[in-house]
């Protein structure tokens, strides 16, 4: 449900303040009843008219798509490389929401709701983001500890990582980490690897809050289902389980 003034403003027709002045005037009904209260909140399905002519509404979409390196995360690229509207041909247009690197694979959320974009890419909000992370060399304890207590990277300090696994290839001398951050900063994982001296060979996002990819091969899509919605969306306002506390 959302306010009048503020499905008018969305489909494009008029700025809130404008929309608001329509509403007071009587100019916009609702299910073909007039409605002049500003307070109003109409439902997605309703029947929204201004001055006669029919609202286009356009309906909120939202998918994850399982990202192969070789793709950049915008809808153009000047360089004529593959975007990722080359693996989801949607109608509705539609922006990632933050990016991952041109080389980089796994988990990119697409979506044409500005809000919900701008609420999950606010630094105030502190989604869970898991890494899997193939380095070069093997990673030494009081190395992993520095990811894991936060490190200053010149520009910033990086919030403290989790590590939840790490696993070496002792022959080919590399280490496979899975880590957790909830910050997304420019190349952030790439920076704090090369920060301990362990360059990265492979980066894929895993998860972000509480959605993986683990049921995505490469390069494959799908809608977000409603209650993955609804609690990210949670999470991106009250914390780590989602709840108010
Ligand atoms: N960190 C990086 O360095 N690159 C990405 O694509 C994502 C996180």
């Amino acid at each position: 449900m959302e306010r009048l003034q503020k499905i008018l403003q969305k489909a494009g027709v008029a700025s809130r303040r404008k929309a608001e002045v329509w509403i007071a005037e009587g100019k916009v009904s609702v299910d073909g009843v007039v409605v002049t209260d500003l307070g109003v909140k109409v439902s997605p399905q309703a029947e929204v008219r201004v001055m006669g002519e029919l609202l286009k509404r356009e309906a909120m979409v939202y998918y994850i798509l399982n990202k192969p390196p070789g793709y950049v995360s915008t809808t153009s690229d000047p360089l004529g490389r593959k975007t990722l509207m080359d693996l989801i041909p949607v109608q509705q247009r539609i922006f990632p929401v933050g990016r991952l690197d041109y080389d980089t694979s796994g988990l990119v959320l697409l979506t044409n709701d500005g809000d919900f974009m701008n609420r999950l890419l606010h630094p105030r909000y502190k989604i869970e983001k898991e890494y899997h992370v193939k380095v070069e060399g093997l990673l030494r304890k009081e190395e992993s500890q520095r990811l894991t207590r936060g490190m200053d990277l010149g520009d910033f300090v990086s919030q403290p990582a989790k590590i939840i696994e790490v696993r070496y290839d002792d022959k080919k001398v590399n280490t496979y980490v899975k880590i957790i951050i909830t910050e997304g900063k420019y190349h952030q994982i790439k920076r704090m690897f090369e920060a301990i001296n362990h360059p990265i060979l492979k980066l894929k996002r895993y998860r972000l809050g509480n959605i993986t990819i683990e049921d995505l091969g490469i390069g494959q899509y799908r809608a977000l289902k409603p209650h993955e919605l609804k609690l990210i969306w949670n999470l991106s306002a009250f914390g780590k389980d989602g709840k108010n506390d």
